[in-house]
């Protein structure tokens, strides 16, 4: 039987040969900076100057944001476990889902399934959150804990602004911002995973993408606390909120 084949459009090797969507390697390392690589290999073509520079502040965005995120809390629980950094950083992306950081993917799947449709972006908005209410549905990249407003998404809009990014899709996203606060009686924030989603949409990428754009972010960041937990930190120690009522069965016997 033949040797089974299949193909891949990504990267071509040879013997002293490597070239990233038909680019060598060696022209890269030369001429290209880590955000206009990441652009490359996900999308199949150089940036512009423009997504080059959107693409540097999305993977800046996110890259850490203190200790109380779920993802570093696994990975620093997994280095306090006694594993090495590889493991560690492995549980901290294993940690990344729908409500944290891979909330970038719901969002730009609900945001370009919306602003496909016809209708101005407040009446579009305000179906939404209508549509959102009766699935029970929470709307992916809005509330945040801390923060009432999210500075990094200030900035990714000012950025996306300058840059020529400022599309359907922000527009529906800073929409949805007021829609949810009229409908719902509350201020939830666009956090930056929505920021992300809204301006990775305006640039066209898919949302299958999305979550891709913050573990790129995020590993530097986990990397960063995995190392501190391994050099400052004791072996198993206590993390997180040792605040629990057992509310079980009462003591009994077999
Ligand atoms: C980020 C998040 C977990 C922060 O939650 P929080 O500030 O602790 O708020 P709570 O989970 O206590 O929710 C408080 C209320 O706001 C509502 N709410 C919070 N985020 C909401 C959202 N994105 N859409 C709709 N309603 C939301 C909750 O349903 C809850 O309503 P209730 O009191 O009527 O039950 C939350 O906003 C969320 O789930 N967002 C969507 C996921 C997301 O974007 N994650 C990325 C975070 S960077």
């Amino acid at each position: 039987m033949a040797d089974y084949e299949w193909k891949s459009a990504i990267t071509d090797i040879g013997p002293g040969k490597i070239r990233v969507r038909g680019y060598h390697i060696t022209d890269i390392m030369d001429k290209l900076s880590f955000a206009e690589t990441v652009f490359l290999i996900l999308k199949g073509e150089l940036p512009t100057k423009a997504e080059a520079e959107m693409m540097r502040a999305i993977l800046v965005a996110s890259i850490d944001h203190g200790c109380s995120p779920p993802s570093v809390l696994g990975t620093r629980n997994v280095v306090s476990g006694g594993n090495p950094l590889n493991a560690a950083v492995a549980g901290g992306v294993l940690v990344i889902g729908d409500s944290h950081g891979g909330a970038i993917e719901n969002s730009a799947k609900i945001m370009q399934e919306w602003a496909k449709k016809d209708g101005d972006v407040e009446t579009l908005a305000s179906e939404m959150v209508d549509w959102l209410k009766e699935k029970k549905i929470r709307m992916p990249g809005f509330g945040h804990r801390l923060h009432n407003v999210d500075p990094r998404t200030l900035k990714l809009f000012e950025i996306a602004g300058k840059c020529g990014f400022s599309g359907r899709h922000i527009e529906l996203c800073k929409a949805v911002e007021k829609a949810l606060e009229n409908k719902l009686g509350r201020k939830l924030p666009i956090n930056v995973d929505g920021a992300i989603a809204a301006v990775i949409s305006d640039m066209n990428f898919d949302w299958r993408l999305g979550k891709g754009f913050f573990i790129i972010s995020r590993v530097p960041g986990l990397i960063s606390h995995a190392y501190e937990e391994m050099t400052r930190e004791k072996p198993m120690r206590q993390l997180g909120n040792r605040n629990f009522t057992y509310d079980g069965p009462g003591e009994r016997e077999i």
